[in-house]
């Protein structure tokens, strides 16, 4: 590979008194106390829409940090019609010009606009600041710059000549435009949904998550100060049903990127299927939908890396991420020790206002994912199959606080072993250790995600066990570390059953459906 290679962005400290730490808390302050004004972007306009809806911050829900203008359905046939002019001449732009912008854009991420992303991160979705370092810096920055090295990766696999033939693989953009749909819980999930298909020279219609819209529209205005052309990616905030509508009735859809929801993406496909004869072209759907991520510990496991792993793998950002770990399953032997550090250092985490440095853990997204949660802790303190081993407490008064919570099940296949629940509470089985086998059978078969999952042992026979009894249950798996926190190009994200189309998100193999490639022989 000729193009140069770079590594991952370093992840800045914010000690006290450090450069980053000062210009983030002069953001933060400056954003907390400014409304803005969220319009749609469509050929690089700004369309102010009739309906408003509020953008709070989920750990103080009364302050309001933006009106967000939703896009009604002209705006979005408006932004479609805006994606398909420009796809004429962003597709012929060279792999090395379009590779320009994003490489501009993560220069600027890491430079003067990193404390304006991650306080907008922080505030809008209720991160800390590591938390927001990690996602709305790095991981963005590491999209950037590395989707431009797997492009060109791309670009090189070429196939063989022959005497007097010369063959050549064209790796054409799809024809039409590219739907991406994108969750709160990642800024750099959102922005790379969008900018993986604009590299590899499609056109875009983005619907950001509203309680992401805060970082999302200004990651927008960073790649439009970055040189991206007007029309290559349309930024339509609004009623998803009534986007979606648009969007996969109109025959030049070419595909969806989507990250969010199983139920939402079943009802996208299946929209797609019942429209699939009006289309120009098969539409690609790309999609990361839901999880319930286990941690399995042998009793040759580690007990104190497993009670960290456990602890930052459950409730780092609230349990929010669909990586987070939900289930876990304890030897007996190993539990009365992983279950005392667990109790113990749960109890020593702070929780509340992220613009605290102090503070763990934020706020969950909104009162909806609150009532949600809450009613799953609620239902198992009634229920004598469930023990609450500590936190269970839900306040929200200023903002939407849930405790850290550990529950012990006595059922393996209880529900909250199986259901998604998508916020801070972690569900524990213990077995008995001579049960490795069945436990193993267990994990499998359990819940219908396979996104990502965890080991703890410290024999290579357990863990080779492991790895080859639960193939298919994961399509990230950790030995010997949490189930979170997976790295542009070194940890390619992404899992199948219901998890999603598994197509490795921070890979060649994502930019790959985002191509139609052309064969062409030439014979001399
Ligand atoms: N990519 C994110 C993680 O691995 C979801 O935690």
């Amino acid at each position: 590979n000729s193009y140069p290679i770079s590594g991952n962005e370093p992840v800045l400290n914010y000690a006290p008194r450090s450069p980053e730490r000062e210009a983030l808390r002069a953001e933060l302050t400056a954003q907390k106390n400014a409304c803005r004004d969220i319009p749609a972007v469509v050929n690089g306009q700004s369309l102010y829409g009739r309906t408003t809806t509020p953008v709070r911050a989920p750990h103080d829900h009364e302050r309001v940090l933006a009106n967000l203008y939703h896009g009604d359905r002209e705006t979005c046939s408006a932004a479609i019609d805006a994606a398909l002019a420009a796809q004429r001449e962003w597709s012929n732009w060279s792999l090395q010009e379009r590779s320009a912008v994003f490489e501009k854009a993560a220069d600027l991420l890491a430079g003067p606009w990193r404390a304006r992303m991650n306080a907008a991160t922080m505030l809008g979705q209720s991160k800390t600041c590591y938390q927001a370092e990690i996602d709305s810096a790095c991981e963005l920055i590491d999209f950037l710059r590395l989707n431009v090295q797997f492009a060109h990766e791309i670009a090189q696999m070429q196939p063989r000549h022959a005497p007097g033939v010369r063959n050549r693989t064209e790796y054409r953009p799809l024809e039409g435009f590219v739907y991406a749909v994108t969750p709160f819980n990642f800024t750099a999930i959102g922005g790379n949904l969008a900018i993986a298909p604009a590299l590899m020279g499609n056109t875009v219609l983005w619907k950001p998550a509203a309680t992401a819209s805060l970082s999302n529209y200004l990651f927008m205005e960073l790649l439009e100060a970055a040189g991206l052309p007007p029309g290559v990616i349309n930024f339509v905030p609004g009623d998803p049903v009534e986007i979606s509508n648009v969007a996969l009735n109109h025959a030049a859809l070419a595909g969806v990127h989507f990250t969010g929801s199983t139920a939402v993406f079943d009802s996208m496909w299946g929209e797609v299927g019942r429209n699939i004869a009006r289309y120009r072209a098969y539409p690609r759907l790309v999609g990361e939908t839901g999880g319930k991520d286990f941690v399995l510990a042998h009793r040759s496991a580690d007990v104190d890396a497993l009670a960290v792993a456990l602890v930052r793998g459950a409730f780092e950002y609230q349990g929010q991420k669909c990586s987070a770990a939900s289930r876990a399953y304890i030897p007996a032997s190993l539990w009365p020790a992983v279950k005392t550090r667990l109790v113990a250092m749960v109890k020593s985490i702070k929780m509340g206002d992220v613009c605290d440095f102090a503070n763990f853990m934020g706020a969950v997204i909104d009162k909806r994912a609150f009532d949600r949660i809450r009613s799953y802790i609620y239902r198992a303190r009634e229920d004598a199959q469930a023990e609450v081993l500590v936190g269970g407490q839900c306040d929200d008064r200023s903002g939407y606080f849930i405790e850290p919570t550990v529950i012990e099940v006595k059922d393996a296949r209880h529900a909250l072993m199986e259901n998604e629940i998508f916020g801070p509470v972690l569900a524990v089985y213990v077995y008995q250790d001579s049960q490795w086998d069945e436990v193993l059978q267990l994990v499998d078969g359990t819940s219908a995600y396979a996104l990502t999952g965890a080991v703890f042992a410290s024999e290579r026979a357990a863990i080779q066990q492991a790895g080859q009894a639960l193939r298919f249950a994961a399509g990230n798996f950790y030995i010997n570390d949490k189930p979170t926190g997976a790295v542009v190009g070194q940890q390619p994200f992404g899992g199948a059953r219901r998890s999603g189309t598994n197509d490795k998100a921070g890979s060649a193999l994502n930019l790959l459906r985002w191509v139609s490639p052309r064969t062409v022989k030439e014979t001399s």
